[in-house]
């Protein structure tokens, strides 16, 4: 259905999905050499959410969704696009969207992937915006979903005690008057995309042979050269969305980044000179969820920061690819 050409996106619903199984930093001790005094200290992260054989990405996708429209108010038949950010699919296809999409019942509705590890939820917020600044497009599902401990090399302590599991999912709907985003920002430099990778096994087989047996690549990433490569990237990305928007830092009610490390967000918002108290934080308990961070961080963050209409919510991520984004959301 199209929208007035004068509307902005407006945050409608939002939803998550939390596997129920915790895995603290106490169960990791007896799986690899690490301690819960060396995660705490060197990420910030406490436990993370690990899924049964059912959570499937599409299934979490699903849960999240369903409570997103609710919030939203809205039906899955009332639907005109549907976006999932994921670097963990059930399939290479039909992709998560169609499966998501199918099991909400929204028959006909345009669905697919995109593809931008950590940052792909921004990414997806970024087309969202366009649609419906085109005036083409009025109601939009977008979910971030991922299974990262399917694709976790569980005997590795430098990578396996970082990630989790988990969905989240935003309706976001063109209202009239509306600005939108404010601004935004995005990014890529994939000649450094060996730095953190996942290699899909597949795609180096031989063409007409069978595939041969052994177990799927897992996350393979440089941590250090990550580290600095984030605070720079997601600094610089924020300073130039904000310069864009016209707006000052004292004029961000909260700063919602990917939630990586807590050092990271850390010495990003000493870089930007931003107050530490109005940064959310929820890494201690789910760890990195890659493109599930932001959707899921933006629906705990409503209640715990006390945001009101109007307030500006500075958004940004970085991840493999590499890639970057920020957004400026008024809430
Ligand atoms: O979503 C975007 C992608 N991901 C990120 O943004 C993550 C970016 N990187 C990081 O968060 C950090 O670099 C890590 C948390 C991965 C590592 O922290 P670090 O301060 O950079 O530590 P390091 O890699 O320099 O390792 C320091 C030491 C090493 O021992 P040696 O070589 O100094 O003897 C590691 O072997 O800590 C050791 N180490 C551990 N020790 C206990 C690494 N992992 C562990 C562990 N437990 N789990």
């Amino acid at each position: 259905m199209p929208s007035r050409p004068d509307s902005g996106l407006h945050l409608a619903g939002t939803g998550v999905h939390l596997p129920a199984r915790i895995l603290t930093n106490q169960d990791l001790e007896k799986l690899v050499e690490t301690s819960d005094e060396w995660i705490m200290t060197r990420t910030g992260i406490k436990e993370r959410r690990i899924a049964s054989e059912e959570e499937t990405s599409t299934h979490m996708g699903v849960v999240a969704a369903k409570q997103a429209l609710t919030n939203a108010k809205l039906k899955a038949s009332d639907l005109d696009l549907i976006l999932v950010a994921t670097v963990t699919p059930d399939s290479f296809f039909p992709s998560t969207a169609c499966r998501i999409s199918a099991e909400l019942g929204a028959s006909g509705c345009p669905a697919f992937d995109l593809q931008a590890a950590c940052s792909g939820f921004l990414y997806g917020l970024i087309l969202a915006d366009q649609f419906i600044r085109a005036g083409t497009t009025k109601n939009i599902l977008l979910v971030g979903t991922e299974r990262l401990s399917s694709v976790v090399d569980w005997r590795d302590r430098n990578t396996c005690v970082l990630f989790g599991d988990g969905a989240g999912a935003v309706v976001v709907r063109a209202e009239p008057g509306r600005r939108g985003l404010l601004a935004f920002d995005w990014g890529a430099e994939g000649s450094s995309g060996e730095l953190l990778h996942l290699r899909n096994p597949q795609a180096a087989g031989k063409a007409l042979s069978a595939p041969s047996p052994g177990s799927p690549d897992c996350i393979v990433m440089a941590g250090k050269e990550i580290f600095k490569q984030a605070v720079t990237a997601m600094a610089d990305s924020a300073r130039r969305t904000m310069e864009k928007a016209g707006v000052r830092l004292e004029d961000i009610r909260c700063v919602i980044s990917h939630q990586a490390n807590i050092r990271i967000i850390d010495a990003l918002v000493e870089k930007l000179k931003f107050p530490r108290e109005h940064c959310f934080v929820n890494v201690h308990r789910y760890g990195n969820m890659s493109a599930a961070c932001i959707p899921v961080a933006l629906h705990e963050a409503g209640a715990e920061m006390k945001l009101q209409p109007g307030d500006k919510v500075l958004l940004v991520a970085f991840g493999g690819g590499l890639t970057w984004a920020s957004a400026i959301l008024e809430w």
